[in-house]
This record gives structure tokens, C-alpha cells and sequence, in this order.
């Protein structure tokens, strides 16, 4: 059984009904719809309720962050009390797109960890060339991370990967540890504890080889956790159920 811990189903090019028949054919039981803004986490519950293998998260993403105020943080609370929502997320910091804002980005990913402890959830935290910002703001503010969380598409380095362990979280990875060029993603996946492992498409993006630049999808996880376990050097079934143990501690589902 495998797991797709960060996913956004609700991007407008998946037929869900097709995506959702044909990665059960894969033996992918669970995968979790991270939302974005207030709009795609309500279409993240939408889908829970229509799909017995979905679950989902709610939550601003950095990119959004300028359209977080009172009223869409009550749309995202009323969110995360309903019983298939396991995680704030996805949440965090990204200096990557221009334009943005540090100051409102960082503002809005604390209240955001806020919520996740207040909600006792977990956290589906992204994180783009901002690692110094985005260590120093988790550090400070270990107290409100007690119900846990994880990096999602990690590719840091094997030093940033430390502190996050340190931190209590979990490593995500997705398509791009299968990439030709991924030699830092793969050496941080090889040293990662199996108890700290997830995987994750987040599609529409990133698939793995070989279908790399193709629309990706949770069908592909099975692709994503036998390259890790074939790294690791362990059985690809023991993997994915270890990999599903892990998942199911965090988001408790
Ligand atoms: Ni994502």
C-alpha cells in the first residue's frame, strides 16, 4: 500500500473520478490534498468527502500569502476541524517568484504554525531558496510545532536535513529525487532514518523519471518509493509499508 502525502487533485486538468480509479489500481490507498489559498482547501474537503482515499490540508501557501486576511483565515478554520483534515499546509516561505514579500510571508506562515498547534495538526511546510529565513523562524518557534510536520519535496542539503530531523520532521520526497541531476536529493534520502520518510508526487508537477515534464500524477508514487527503497537497499514492499506506518503516525489517519 502506498501513500501520497502532498498532492493538489484539485488543479483544474485532473479528471479526479479517472486519477482516483486508476492510482487504487497501483495499490495507492491514501494521499493527501494540500491546499493553496481558501479556495482550493474547501475543494480539497470537496474531494475527501466524495473519495474515501483522500484526505486534505488547508492552508495558505507563501505565493498566496498577500490574500490572507481575517476573512480568509475564518474559511481556513472552519476547515480544520473536519475530521478528514490532517495537516496545515501547505504552508511556508518562497523566495523564488518575484514579486514577494518576506515580512507578509513570514507573518502569515506563523499564524498559520499557530493554527496547527492550536488545532493539534501537523504541518506540510514548502520551502523555496529561503532555508536560512525558514530555519531560524521553526527554531524560534519550536513550541508550536509539537504535533510534528514535514518538508515537502525536499532538496536541501544533508546539514539543513539534519536540523529538520533535529526538529522532529519528516523529509518528503517526490519525483525529483529520480532526476539525472538529483545527486544531493539522493545522498539526503539514502541518510534519512526509514522513520522519517514520505513520499509525494505533488502533482500536477515534478514526475519522475521517466516521465519527466509530463503531467504527474499519485499513480506514480509506486515509481517514487521503489527508487527510494532500491537506494536504501530494502525491500520496495517493507519500504512502502514503513513509508505508510510513517504517514499514518504523522497525520494520524
Ligand atoms: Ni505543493
Amino acid at each position: 500500500m502506498y501513500v501520497d502525502t502532498h498532492c493538489h487533485l484539485d488543479d483544474t486538468r485532473f479528471n479526479v473520478d479517472e486519477e482516483v480509479n486508476s492510482y487504487l489500481r497501483v495499490g495507492v490507498t491514501k494521499v493527501i490534498n494540500v491546499g493553496c489559498n481558501a479556495l482550493s482547501s474547501k475543494k480539497g474537503q470537496e474531494l475527501s468527502k466524495k473519495h474515501q482515499s483522500i484526505y486534505f490540508g488547508a492552508g495558505f501557501h507563501p505565493s498566496d500569502a498577500n490574500d490572507y486576511n481575517q476573512t480568509t483565515e475564518d474559511e481556513i478554520i472552519k476547515l480544520l476541524s473536519d475530521d478528514k483534515c490532517v495537516a496545515v499546509g501547505e504552508i511556508g516561505l518562497d523566495y523564488h517568484w518575484e514579486p514577494y514579500d518576506k515580512q507578509v510571508q513570514q507573518k502569515v506562515f506563523l499564524r498559520q504554525l499557530e493554527l496547527a498547534s492550536e488545532f493539534k495538526l501537523p504541518v506540510s511546510v514548502h520551502s523555496r531558496d529561503a532555508t536560512e529565513d525558514m530555519l531560524k523562524l521553526l527554531k524560534d518557534n519550536k513550541s508550536k510545532l509539537a504535533y510534528g510536520g514535514v518538508m515537502h519535496c525536499f532538496s536541501g542539503s544533508t546539514e539543513t536535513a539534519k536540523i529538520l530531523l533535529d526538529l522532529g520532521f519528516y523529509l518528503g520526497f517526490g519525483g525529483t529525487v529520480t532526476f539525472k541531476n538529483a545527486k544531493k536529493t539522493v545522498e539526503v534520502a539514502s541518510l534519512c532514518p526509514n522513520d522519517r520518510i514520505l513520499t509525494e508526487t505533488d502533482c500536477p508537477y515534478l514526475s519522475p523519471e521517466p516521465y519527466r515534464g509530463q503531467t504527474n500524477s499519485p499513480k506514480n508514487i509506486p515509481i517514487i518509493t521503489s527508487f527510494i527503497a532500491k537506494l536504501k537497499n530494502i525491500d520496495n514492499v517493507e519500504f512502502a509499508s514503513i513509508v505508510m506506518k510513517n504517514a499514518e503516525k504523522l497525520f494520524k489517519f
